[in-house]
């Protein structure tokens, strides 16, 4: 426990916290208490019905936390809940020890106790935070929020939205089927999908705007499992942010755009529609397609009737994009397991199991030949070494592969600010494809699937920067 720990913990200590004697340096601090805890939402179209679940700050998503660039963020948390939590602060590339992983990172956060959070995020754009314990259970519950880092000049927007889109798997009374929670079989398949598709917690909403305004909408995909192909209706979005990291702005090819779970983007869009008219963000599935949430023109109020042609490029963030390829260090990585994926054996803690006993361990993903996390990094680096993965699928499913405290890059599509820097990659069933990034953050990362289940089922490892 450090000394700021202690403090808190200590009661007297939080009024210590708020006095500027505290502060560091001449930075700004921004104090955000959060609490994770059990609670009911409406999430069902039905508007009696109340699903138990589990929220931060008793709000289903939890709530967004907004801060400016370079402001330091803490967060007293407190685990209300029956259970031992953590907080990951998705994309972020802050310090390590703040990054929430348990066994990793820090310790469990165990029910009635308390952790102070505390990080200067580098970057600006739209993020956001989730349990990392137990996450297939309490992520599926509903532990999760957005954090958004507002750029130091913000570009012109009349409102800035965000869209919390979750895939909830609902019984017929309205509660979160609990039968399902850790079926080996969703872990084995595709994770468990749901049947309820909520945007920030509600079954189709409806948001009002007027004709002539920008909107910036910020989509952030919370499912467990869920990859979502989206579209849009009546407008043609911009694309300015890609987890977080802005892009050449671009319009969306055909209005539509797939958002795998961890994923985010960022979108101008500009109401052109008549007063009275709506646009329709869907979801689709095949030939199938349903609203997911829609914005609704005024019928009376007129912002502007010539749309802005104010500049939509982001600042570039303090991201390293320069990779050294001469002098990279080239890591395999390959995906194993999975139904149908013929796995026979792999590594669980420490010992090589035949596949009949890593069922009864729940652990039926490996990445190159490993289950689950081990002692020994996947590889380790030093500070600011260029790192070239190569992931090799060799199963049957697609995955959102992840890396923490880094963006990086496919670099089979180029380099540098016009490509696209993710937090989160979508594989393809036996897709292969090449990663870079500069390993400038101090620490010990996870490298997971996203799709928690597979996480869970043993699709994790990590990697040292020293
Ligand atoms: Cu958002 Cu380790 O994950
Ligand atoms: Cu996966």
């Amino acid at each position: 426990m450090n000394r700021r720990d202690f403090l808190y913990r200590t009661g007297a200590g939080l009024a210590w916290l708020v006095t500027p004697a505290l502060a560091v340096g001449t930075e700004q601090k921004k104090r955000y208490l959060l609490q994770a805890g059990e609670g009911f939402s409406n999430l069902v179209p039905d508007e009696d019905v109340q699903t138990a679940v589990w929220q931060y700050n008793r709000q289903t998503p939890g709530p967004v936390i907004r801060i400016k660039q370079g402001e330091t963020l803490q967060i007293p948390f407190s685990n209300k809940l029956i259970q031992p939590t953590s907080i990951h602060w998705h994309g972020l590339r802050i310090e390590n020890r703040m990054d929430g992983v348990p066994g990793i990172t820090q310790s469990v956060i165990e029910p009635g106790t308390e952790f102070l959070y505390e990080f200067t995020p580098p970057d600006a754009g739209t993020f956001w935070y989730h349990t990392h314990n137990r996450s297939w259970e309490q992520m599926a519950r509903g532990l999760h929020g957005v954090l958004i880092v507002e750029e130091k000049e913000p570009i012109v927007v009349d409102q800035d939205l965000v869209w919390v889109i979750d895939d909830w798997l609902i019984d017929r009374d309205g509660n979160i089927d609990e039968s399902s929670l850790g079926a080996l079989h969703d872990w084995a398949h595709g994770g468990r999908v749901g049947n309820l598709l909520t945007v920030n917690g509600k079954s189709q909403p409806e948001f009002p705007v007027f004709r002539g305004e920008r909107i910036r909408l910020r989509l952030v995909n919370v499912a467990n499992a869920r990859t979502m192909n989206l579209r849009f209706t009546q407008v043609s979005p911009q694309a300015i942010a890609i987890d977080g990291q802005p892009i050449v702005p671009a319009p969306l090819e055909n209005s539509a755009l797939t958002l795998a779970p961890g994923q985010r983007i960022d979108l101008i869009l500009d109401m052109t529609m008549s007063p009275g008219e709506r646009m329709a963000m869907e979801f689709y599935l095949g030939e199938e397609a349903m609203v997911a949430a829609s914005l609704v023109c005024d019928l009376y109020k007129v912002v502007r009737e010539v749309p802005l042609d104010t500049n939509i490029q982001l600042t570039k963030n303090p991201l390293s994009t320069t990779l050294d390829m001469a002098n990279a260090r080239t890591v395999d990585l390959s995906i194993e397991g999975g139904a149908m994926g013929r796995m026979r054996e792999a590594v669980f803690n420490g010992r090589k199991l035949p596949i009949q006993e890593l069922v009864k361990e729940k652990k039926i993903w490996a990445i190159n030949g490993i289950a689950g996390l081990s002692d020994e990094p996947l590889f380790s680096v030093e500070r600011g070494e260029t790192v070239v993965i190569q992931m090799d699928n060799k199963n049957r499913w697609p995955h959102a592969m992840h890396i923490h405290g880094h963006h990086f890059i496919n670099i089979d599509e180029g380099e540098g600010f016009d490509v696209v820097w993710r937090d989160t990659f979508l594989l393809n069933p036996n897709g292969k494809k090449r990663f870079g990034f500069v390993a400038d953050n101090p620490g010990k990362w996870l490298i997971h699937c996203h799709m928690i289940e597979h996480q869970a089922g043993g699709m994790v490892t990590w990697f040292e920067v020293v």
